[in-house]
């Protein structure tokens, strides 16, 4: 682990790990992968500037999601099947995150259930990611179901009606599992159901209408993960949600979108305060997020990282990569001028 300096570093030790087939899931995005790549090069395009004699002597990366203390504005994104990493699966990384006092963000389609972090002790903060299924009552069960687990939020995921063409995964011959192979998924497939299930994890008919229904469903404050545009961002606040996440899936959907880091400042204006703005997508240093949240961003997510982190070494990978993270934050926000993280903003970067 030693070897491991960088976020990169983990996917260099993954590749080599992982199944092909899983590292081809995991790694790739959609079509030419255009989106995959920008999303890492537009954080590049801005510049920091740090102001001089400042007092740095401490730093303190601390901040809150949703009211919720945290360690860093730095949050693990949800991704599906963590047991094509590690045989603890969830379980790992959620320890990982809990351990690192991050936010863990539970996919749905987890190879484990969620009651299992219950099981397992773990106490970190967590929220949970859903879809829209073409069951609607999987959908109500699987939301108090999370409520139940100590989930502190609901992360509602609105960029996959359909699943973009990853041409990675085509070519590696990656097959979902089917319902028995999502935790969360198990129990609702009887003898003979398992296809149904599966064949119904996304209806494609969820609209701004069925928002309201899903915001009703539990006395936890409701994310919107996947918008790309101020348009859909003021929609979200008009329907009364905490928080917007823009993100493009990882560039795993609908490629030649823009990069997040382009769509922040646009979706920032258009909250205009109203909830608190995330954002993901090629997220890979303590630069990248202190950009992020000079541009106005509450918080930043990552995905990848995370899951090759726990693919090298389990709930350790997960902090080591924490560690490795919170260092660069730290030592960023010291050659910044920027102390706290409140004390970071607008006219701290320029557009290079
Ligand atoms: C994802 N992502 C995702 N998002 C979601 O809301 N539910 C999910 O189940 C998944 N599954 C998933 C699997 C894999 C393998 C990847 C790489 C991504 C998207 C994820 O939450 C996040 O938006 C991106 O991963 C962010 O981009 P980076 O950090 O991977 O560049
Ligand atoms: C993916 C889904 C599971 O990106 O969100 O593969």
């Amino acid at each position: 682990m030693s070897a491991i300096v960088n976020l990169s570093d983990f996917e260099d030790v993954a590749r080599t790990t992982l199944a092909p087939a899983a590292y081809a899931y995991y790694a790739g995005g959609a079509a030419d992968e255009i989106t995959l790549g920008e999303n890492r090069s537009a954080w590049s395009q801005w510049r920091l500037r740090p102001r001089v004699l400042v007092d740095v002597a401490a730093i303190t990366t601390t901040t809150t999601l949703l009211g919720t203390p945290v360690a860093m504005p730095f949050g693990i994104a949800p991704t599906a099947l963590h047991g094509l990493a590690h045989a603890e699966g969830e379980v790992a990384m959620a320890r990982g995150a809990s351990d690192a006092g991050l936010v863990y963000t539970m996919s749905s389609l987890a190879t484990r259930p969620v009651e299992d972090l219950v099981e397992a002790g773990i106490e970190g903060p967590r929220w949970f990611q859903v879809y829209d299924h073409r069951d609607r009552s999987i959908t109500a069960d699987m939301v108090a179901r999370a409520e139940a687990a100590g989930c502190r939020a609901i992360v509602l995921t609105v960029d996959l009606p359909v699943f973009g063409r990853r041409e990675r995964e085509i070519r590696s011959g990656f097959a979902q599992p089917d319902a028995s192979g999502y935790g969360n998924f198990a129990r609702y497939a009887a003898a003979g159901e398992v296809a149904l299930v599966t064949a119904g994890l996304h209806s494609s008919q969820f609209t701004w209408a069925e928002l309201d229904w899903l915001a009703g469903l539990s006395s936890l404050p409701l994310v919107v993960k996947g918008v790309h545009t101020g348009e859909d961002a003021a929609l979200a606040c008009e329907h009364g949600v905490a928080g917007v996440w823009v993100s493009n899936h990882g560039g795993r959907q609908l490629d030649r979108v823009q990069a997040g880091a382009d769509v922040l400042e646009e979706v920032v204006a258009a909250v205009g305060g109203r909830a608190e703005v995330y954002v993901d997508g090629g997220v890979r240093r303590g630069t990248d997020v202190l950009v992020a949240l000079a541009l106005g961003a509450r918080a930043v997510f990552a995905g990848r990282p995370w899951l090759y982190a726990l693919a090298s070494n389990g709930s350790d990978g997960v902090g080591h990569a924490a560690g490795i993270i919170r260092a660069e934050l730290e030592n960023a926000m010291a050659l910044l001028g920027t102390p706290t993280i409140g004390d970071v903003t607008r006219a701290h970067v320029t557009r290079s």
